[in-house]
This record gives C-alpha cells, structure tokens and sequence, in this order.
C-alpha cells in the first residue's frame, strides 16, 4: 500500500492575475486589452472574481481538507504606481493569509508569478536596470506586512517559462523573440531571486523557508538511436530545464559562459548557490525531442510528443514517471527539502484529473519509501482559471468555475483528493 507520512502536506495552487480580477495596474491586464493575444479573446479582468470571492474559495478548500495552500501577491496592485505601497491591498492579502491559518491551512506565497506592474513593464521590465533591486523592496514590503501570517516563500515562478514564452517565443509580454533578450531575462530573474532571498530571510530570519518554483520536464530524444537527437535533448534539457535549477543549487548556470557575464551591478552566478531552503517543482510533461533545422530560436530543438500517448486537452502527455525521476534526481543536487508546487492537467470533463493524481501521487509516495526528502504537494489548481494566453479554455480545476455566474462546483477529482489527503494512502 502507498502511503504518506502524517507530516506530508496536500494543497493547491492558484496564482493572483489567474483568478483574482479586479487589477488593472498590471502588464498582463494591458497585454490582455490587445486583440488578437489571447486564444478567445480572454482577459483577466474579472477571472474567477477571487479577490471579492476569497472566503467562499478558502471555505472550499478547508471543506476539502488539504491542509496547504500556494498563491501568489499581485504586485501591480500593491505597488500600482513607483513606490507608492497600497496598504489596504496587503491589508487585504493580511486577512486572507490570516484566514487561511484559523482554518489550519498554511500558506505559501509567490512574490512574482509571471506578471509586473505595467510601470515597471513600461520601463523594461525584466531587463530593466535596477529590476533586481525591485523586487528585493517590493520582498521587503511583503515580508515587513505578511512575515507573521507566512512562513513559506517563493520569489519567482518558472523563471525559465518566463523567459522563454516573453523573450523568446513572443507569446507573452512584452512579445519579443529574442534569444540574447531571453538569456537576459533569465540571468536578471536570478540576480533578481538572489536579492529576494536575501531581503526575505533579513527581514524575517532563518524560520523563514524560501524557494523558487521551478518548471521541471524531462527531455528525451526523439530518437535514441540518433545522436543529433541525443544532443538536442542534452542542450534543451541543459539550457532550458536546468540551468537556473542548476544555478541555485551549485552557483554555476551554463557553465563556463558564466564567467563572461555579468549581471546588474556586478552580480555573479556564483552568487546563486545556496539561496533556497526548499527546491520547488512545477512538474507537467516531457518533451521528446528532435534535431530539426527549422526551429533554430528553440536551440534547434523540435518538442513533440509520442504518437499514442495520453494527452491533456492540451496535447501535453501524461508521464507520471517523469515526476518520480526529476524529483530524486533534484532532491539530490540540491540536498535540501522537496516541494511539488505545482502539477495538475488540463481536462474539462474530469474524466482523467483523477487517475493523474494517483498516478503521480504515487511517485511521490514511492520516492518518499526510498528515503527522498519530499514534503508536500500542491495541485494545479483549486479552480479553473486564467490560463495566461490560452484564454479561459483549459479546465485545470479539482473545482470547476461557471464564469457567467461564477458558481463553483466540486469536481469528482476534487473529492477523490480530498479522500487521499484525509486517509494518506493511495486507492
Ligand atoms: C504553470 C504556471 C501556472 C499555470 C500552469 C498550467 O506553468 O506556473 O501559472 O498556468 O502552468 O499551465
């Protein structure tokens, strides 16, 4: 029988712009306006209207019974204009936090998922100067008002998505495609996770457990027997998978490049080393990868999937095993704590959330049995929301949101979770 230990936590995951609404300060809110850049002309304007809809949400989740809960705090809307803090914004964000512990629930809260307040965006965003610096302040604002309501911090989410899907693939603001601009990024987002971490662990001290929440797949040649295939899978895996990971845990990102980049005032990828109590995954699928000429912004890398296989509603496999690799593989290099973050699938009818949370869960119950430091798990997500430029399509909820009347329903998943979570063994 698979089982977790008493001390393991079941949660899930949300993200501020995904289901909150009610912001209009932030870059995504602008980019959303532009027609044509979101699949069904979504925008995040009202979302899963989370910000008015708090308590019924949180209510849900307590009735569930999963004990933990990641969100992240809307910068544009607490810092809507340069250095001018909203208190009644984190007041706010205060009483939700507050909430969630009366209910026996602990919070884990992401300084920056993904988007920027549209000042900050309009003046280069991630690649403008001082964006470190920001983030560090905008850290110490949130640790100085919520530090006492939350002890588990991420400071960025999937940088390397982040990255990518901006300054590469132009699918994201500020829509550029630029690979130079996207290892940019990434290298600023880690000057900027640096300085983060250390303004949060200041201010608050060494209770507080702070991490990044690091998209993780595995990559694997479309082709073993092709050693151009083999190579594309090593670069892509290396350059996109592991390098900030890498960063963090060794303080060395793309090898001997590093020495000849330096960041916003002199800052160094060594630097990196040490600075997360707990290494986050956000774990979804594989790429199996093949050398092709053609896609030379991608490293030359063609992602696809093997014909055959199960998918999501957004063609993304379901490959469980890669969660129970990638997790002892990490577990490993970084030596400290585990976290699931993140992983769920998109499938509106609910007929394969289910089986992909035992799946899954399973890895995990599994690498915990050999002795692999794993200590929580969050699903993606409680409800359906915003799913950045997929519109509102993708059903990734254990709770499923009517949008024209905002009605929750709890999905056939959502209890099997809650079963799981309450008797920690796997069916
Ligand atoms: C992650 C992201 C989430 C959510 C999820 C599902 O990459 O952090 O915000 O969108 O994917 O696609």
């Amino acid at each position: 029988m698979l089982s977790f230990p008493d001390s393991f936590r079941f949660g899930t995951a949300t993200a501020a712009t995904q289901i909150e609404g009610g912001c209009t300060t932030s870059d995504w809110y602008a980019f959303a306006q532009q027609p044509g850049r979101i699949k069904g002309g979504g925008r995040p304007d009202v979302a899963c209207d989370g910000w008015r809809r708090w308590r019924d949400d949180l209510a849900i989740q307590k009735s569930l019974g999963l004990g933990a809960y990641r969100m992240s705090i809307e910068w544009a809307r607490i810092e809507p204009r340069p250095n001018e803090i909203d208190q009644a914004a984190l007041d706010e964000y205060r009483r939700m936090l507050g909430a969630m512990r009366d209910a026996g629930i602990e919070p884990m809260v992401t300084l920056h998922h993904f988007t920027l307040p549209k000042w900050l965006a309009d003046r280069g965003g991630l690649l403008a100067e001082g964006f470190h610096t920001r983030l560090a302040r905008f850290a110490r604002v949130a640790a100085g008002a919520l530090g006492d309501v939350c002890r588990f911090w991420i400071t960025i989410n999937e940088p390397n998505v982040l990255a990518a899907q901006a300054y590469l693939l132009g699918a994201w603001p500020p829509a550029r495609q630029s690979p130079t601009e996207a290892l940019r990024a990434h290298h600023r987002m880690l000057a900027a996770h640096v300085a983060a971490y250390r303004a949060l662990k200041d201010v608050l001290g060494d209770d507080a457990q702070v991490g990044v929440a690091h998209h993780l797949r595995l990559a694997q040649p479309a082709r073993p027997e092709s050693s151009a295939d083999r190579m594309m899978a090593h670069v892509f895996a290396r350059v996109f998978n592991d390098s900030f990971a890498l960063a963090t845990c060794t303080g060395r990102m793309y090898g001997p490049l590093d020495a000849l980049v330096t960041g916003p005032e002199g800052f160094r990828v060594a630097e990196a080393r040490g600075t997360q109590d707990f290494f986050g995954i956000n774990y979804y699928s594989r790429d199996v990868v093949r050398f092709s000429p053609g896609h030379a912004a991608e490293l030359f890398a063609e992602r696809s999937v093997p014909p055959g296989v199960e998918v999501s509603d957004l063609g993304w496999e379901v490959y469980p095993e890669g969660l129970g690799m990638i997790v002892r593989a990490w577990a490993q290099r970084s030596g400290v704590p585990v976290y699931i973050t993140e992983n769920g699938i998109a499938d509106a009818t609910d007929s394969r959330r289910g089986p992909f949370l035992v799946r899954h869960l399973a890895q995990l119950a599994r690498a915990i049995a050999d002795g692999v430091d794993v200590r929580g798990y969050f699903h993606w997500s409680l409800l359906d929301n915003f799913e950045w430029a997929e519109g509102y399509g993708p059903r990734f909820g254990l709770v499923e949101v009517d949008y024209a009347t905002q009605d929750r329903r709890i999905r056939d998943s959502g209890h099997l979770y809650a079963k799981i979570a309450r008797e920690r063994v796997l069916p």
